[in-house]
């Protein structure tokens, strides 16, 4: 196992080290060491090393167990049926690593070796239309992907791919044109300065011009014309014809940061690089693509062909880069902001974080950068594609008129309902309005945040406020109430300023010892969710430190502690390094933890 720049090592990593010097030619290979309800580890690399060797897996194991040089890290290793290796760690061992990890920032959780630049596309809603739970998943799966990942040591870029461009926007730009007030913001008092409005007004200005333009459109032939002719006009950058566009995009765009600012995120303007931002490089992307090529023309469009991809009737489906009558497409956008990405950002890796039902298009998207040399082995992409979020009743989440519920309305739901259960409380835990109001939100976007970081992306999720924000579960509101508690205790140990010290001389308890274990493992969890795009392993993560917080605290008096003094500060120091663990872990979700529940 190769060594990681990190001032604690952990428990997992000491062990691997001791193997591998038992074992002098095993070199690089994994000991494959997990935690084991018989032991606290159990190796179970030997076998494939006895293999590889011809030799015997149990006398192998023999060997180790006896060169094995056990420290003040080992305190039994025993090896177990055809050639397993159980493994106990000294109590001594246990709470020394976690001292190191307690005394540093980072929790001692180590940098990569070797970070790259990874750009990920997240948050990615429309212009001139409402945003649903889909852009919530990508907003939530995406914000949490770039924290984990920048806690790595990654460079993360950060890139907004709204739609602000295509056809649509000829219709809305005619109309506007044509009732130039539609989209004026009305001054309160004198002067005819611009007033700012609410994401709220924005977005049914902005719904108004849907409606209105769109019964133009598709009752006046007249009309429709003049629209189609906008189209050219934009494409052609005509001025006139895009500072109206823009004021589509800036009218938006303050609807989006309100619903992202709801959602307590932070999106920089800078990051928003909608699709209209790679328009000059189509031309040149299209130029590429068919002089190397690998895109053909087909009926006068533009297109690259694939084996394994073809339609109902057999017949190969392209993916269509410039079509026939010239325009280009949401795959000429996407393909170009690759190049960028990866020429002028210099991305090692892209992420898109992408509803599922996009699959097909990044597939071919991928498929053909790579056939153009613009990925390759060194720079990868990825869709993190995730499910459908779902309804109570199991079906696609859907208004009772079968419309599509609005993300805005859902949040203030939640936030709500948060709100409620906070308030039961707050008499007993001493809490100001303020305060109810304050951590009702963080309650319940945490709660809508949580639950959609719960359960891997891939999978369909049901929106269930009343699961979501009760109180037992795996919900963050446990969570929350878990690192509440854990800031309450330390306050009535006064131990205010004063960070409570370890006692590595104490023979630990069975809910110490597996506390503080898992304590130990935070830092392979975000390796691991880093690695494999997995933020719900960070999640799993921080809902068992609780629960195992819970069987300690249930177990272990930690006030009053039995029967020396020394015992109970030992064990605030557990409850410290919890509370900041799991601090850490919802802050890298997105996820407040109130210091007062
Ligand atoms: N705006 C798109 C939608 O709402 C998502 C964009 C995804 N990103 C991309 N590079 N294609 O479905």
């Amino acid at each position: 196992m190769a060594s990681v720049p990190s001032l604690a090592s952990s428990v997992n990593q000491r062990v691997a080290d001791a193997l591998a010097s038992a074992l002098p030619d095993a070199g690089a290979s994994d000991p494959l060491l997990r935690r084991s309800d018989r032991a606290d580890f159990q190796a179970n690399g030997i076998l494939a090393l006895a293999k590889k060797a011809k030799a015997n897996p149990r006398e192998l194991a023999t060997t180790v167990v006896e060169g094995i040089d056990t420290g003040d890290l080992i305190k039994e290793i025993e090896v177990s049926g055809p050639g397993f290796l159980n493994i106990t760690i000294t109590d001594r061992a246990i709470v020394e690593t976690l001292t190191a990890r307690a005394a540093d920032d980072r929790l001692g959780v180590p940098l990569a070796a070797k970070p790259g630049t990874t750009v990920i596309d997240y948050a990615q809603p429309n212009v001139a239309k409402e945003m649903h739970v889909g852009h919530l998943r990508s907003a939530v799966i995406g914000a949490a992907m770039v924290e984990i990942l920048e806690f790595t040591g990654e460079k993360v870029v950060r890139r907004h791919h709204i739609g602000d461009w295509g056809t649509q926007f000829g219709m809305l730009i005619q109309y506007l044109m044509e009732h130039p007030h539609e989209l004026d913001h009305k001054a309160a008092g004198d002067g005819d300065d611009a007033v700012e409005v609410s994401g709220e007004e924005a977005m049914s200005n902005l719904n108004r011009l849907y409606k209105a333009s769109r019964t133009l459109f598709d009752s006046d032939e007249e009309f429709k014309t003049r629209a189609r002719a906008r189209v050219v006009d934009l494409q052609a950058g005509e001025p006139e014809t895009l500072a109206l566009w823009q004021r589509f995009v800036d009218e938006s765009k303050i609807y989006f940061y309100s619903v992202f600012n709801k959602l307590d995120m932070d999106i920089q303007d800078p990051d928003v690089v909608g699709e209209s931002g790679y328009n000059d490089m189509l031309v040149e992307t299209c130029k590429l693509l068919e002089d190397s090529g690998v895109a053909v023309r087909s009926n006068g469009a533009l297109c690259v062909f694939f084996d394994d991809v073809k339609g109902q009737d057999g017949n190969p489906t392209p993916l269509i880069v410039q079509k026939s009558d010239g325009g280009f497409g949401y795959a000429a956008t996407d393909l170009s902001a690759i190049r960028d990405r990866v020429g002028n950002l210099g991305a090692t890796e892209l992420i898109y974080v992408v509803d599922a039902r996009q699959s097909l298009h990044f597939k071919m998207v991928f498929e053909t950068a790579r056939r153009a040399g613009w990925l390759n082995d060194e720079v990868k992409a990825v869709q993190l594609a995730f499910g459908t979020v779902l309804g109570k009743d199991g079906k696609p989440f859907k208004t009772r008129e079968g419309e599509t519920v609005r993300l805005v309305d859902l949040l203030d739901e939640a936030v709500d309902r948060a709100t409620a259960v906070v308030r039961e409380k707050a008499e007993k835990v001493g809490l100001s309005e303020e305060e109810i109001i304050e951590n009702g939100q963080y309650v319940g976007i945490g709660a809508v945040k949580y639950a959609d970081l719960s359960t891997s992306a891939s999978r369909d999720y049901k929106f269930d406020l009343d699961q979501m924000v009760s109180l037992t579960g795996d919900t963050s509101v446990y969570l929350q109430y878990a690192y509440a508690r854990i800031k309450s205790i330390l306050r009535k140990a006064g131990e205010g300023d004063r960070k409570p010290l370890a006692h590595p001389e104490l023979e630990l308890a069975p809910a110490e010892r597996a506390l503080g274990l898992h304590l130990d493992q935070f830092g392979e969890v975000i390796a691991e969710s880093a690695a494999e795009h997995a933020p719900h392993k960070v999640a799993a993560y921080l809902y068992q430190l609780s629960s195992l917080f819970a069987t300690f605290y249930e177990q272990c008096p930690v006030v009053k502690p039995e029967p020396e003094l020394v015992v109970g500060e030992n064990r605030l120091f557990l409850c410290e390094l919890t509370a900041r663990t799991l601090s850490k872990g919802m802050s890298l979700l997105g996820i407040r933890t109130p210091e007062k529940l």
